[in-house]
């Protein structure tokens, strides 16, 4: 077998990386290890950025996401009992985000990826990455009936998540990684029930964070921090309603409706990026490059922006000869990555209570928050990261 762009990975930056890539014209294939109907119910992600929303639309696979995504102008941070609200399309010039769940874009992906006669190989196992460092790189693995086979490609795109084969595959002494695992984890649920509120609310309270999204009319996202290693058995629906209500309590009598709980799941914590994310002919996109934890809605927004500056440079190459745009990939992808890492290390730590945590530093906190929330400078600097810095250019 034989393609331009071999790409490993269905997640975001796979399927958008094929999809780009196609638009222009150019061939790719790409290998998944799991099947079509659990990439297409995994639980996860579901703040799409303003910039994520626009290049969808303009690529042509934004249209269901217009009619059943929820647009969103506000945030709000609440603490103290009470809710403020940061104008997220009135600081950023009319900037805002899109409810829309992660799932439902691979659907989106999915069905333009099959429409288009592309090739998806589920179901793959033992996925290698071989002569990264020639021009004529190849992945062997072995196929949904156990049939061994090999790829050759001109390139590779490793989008195959934290856990992946591909960032393992650059030799150790050519990469630096960077990390911070944080001491706490998030308790994630769906629960059937109607929207408490308009907007997300980003909950600071002292016995821990948590945030209230939404997915439709009918259906809402809660998570509540917990300690990492809990089992999601470990919270009876009694225990995390509790939580939620005394975390979200307030002299405005805020309330969150119950409801049916249908899904619960621990999600860990960690910042984590690769230097540099390219080796050879390898180049890594998503989270098998970098890792942010959830509280800036980054980590698919940044998986995204990842694979437009991969398409771009993989487009001038194919259209040129011209290697310039792919040999800055990583220089130009780790400019947006560190700034989303500040940014979510920041929101992170402002909004969830530290086992260490002294009186000091809650003080702290609680000055940072006010801040945020009084000063237009320091609520527009909330605002323009959380919808996303304009992409820039290689
Ligand atoms: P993935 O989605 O992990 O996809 C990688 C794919 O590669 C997977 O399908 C996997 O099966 C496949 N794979 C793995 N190994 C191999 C192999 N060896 N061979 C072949 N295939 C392989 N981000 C946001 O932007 N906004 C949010 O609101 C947000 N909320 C989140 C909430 C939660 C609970 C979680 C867990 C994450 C959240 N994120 C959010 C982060 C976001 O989900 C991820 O950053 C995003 O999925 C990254 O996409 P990806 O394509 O890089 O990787
Ligand atoms: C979600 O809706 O899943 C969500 C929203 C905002 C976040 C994280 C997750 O910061």
């Amino acid at each position: 077998m034989r393609t331009q762009v071999g790409i490993i990975g269905a997640g975001p930056a796979g399927l958008l990386l094929a999809h780009l890539l196609r638009l222009e014209g150019i061939d790719s294939a790409v290998l998944e290890t799991r099947g079509r109907a659990e990439i297409e119910a995994t639980i996860r992600a579901g703040a799409l950025e303003q910039g994520t929303v626009d290049l969808l639309d303009a690529a042509g696979v934004g249209e269901r996401m217009r009619r059943e995504g929820m647009p969103h102008e506000g945030i709000v941070l609440r603490f103290g009992g009470r809710s403020h609200r940061i104008p997220l399309a009135e600081l950023t010039g009319g900037r805002s985000i899109m409810i829309y769940a992660q799932h439902e874009v691979i659907r989106d992906l999915v069905n333009a990826r099959l429409l288009a006669g592309g090739a998806i190989h589920f179901g793959v196992r033992d996925v290698s990455l071989l002569d990264l460092d020639t021009r004529q790189p190849k992945l062997r693995f072995h196929d949904a009936d156990g049939e061994l086979q090999e790829l050759a490609c001109d390139y590779v795109a490793g989008c195959d998540g934290f856990h992946g084969v591909s960032r393992p595959s650059i030799p150790s002494r050519l990469r630096r990684e960077f990390t911070r695992v944080y001491p706490f984890g998030w308790l994630g649920i769906l629960v059937e029930a109607p929207p408490a509120t308009d907007e997300l609310i980003y909950a600071y309270h002292e016995r821990g964070f948590a945030l209230v999204s939404t997915r439709s009319p009918q259906i809402q996202r809660l998570y509540l921090q917990c300690n990492p290693n809990d089992e999601p058995g470990a919270w009876a629906d009694a225990r995390v309603w509790e939580e939620l209500h005394a975390r979200l309590a307030g002299a405005d009598g805020f309330r969150l409706a119950e409801g049916r709980i249908f899904q619960k799941g621990v999600i860990a914590m960690r910042s984590f990026v690769v230097e540099p994310m390219q080796h050879g002919r390898l180049f890594l996109a998503g989270d098998a490059a970098h890792i942010v934890p959830p509280t800036g809605a980054k980590g698919l927004n940044l998986a995204v922006a990842d694979v437009r500056v991969l398409a771009r440079a993989l487009a001038e190459f194919y259209a040129s000869g011209n290697a310039q745009l792919l040999e800055r990939y990583s220089e130009t992808a780790l400019r947006r990555v560190w700034r989303a890492e500040h940014f979510s290390w920041w929101m992170t730590s402002m909004l969830h209570t530290f086992h260490d945590e002294s009186p000091f530093h809650h003080r702290m906190q609680l000055a940072q928050l006010r801040y945020v929330t009084e000063s237009r400078a320091a609520a527009t600097m909330l605002a323009e990261n959380y919808v996303g810095l304009p992409f820039e250019e290689a």
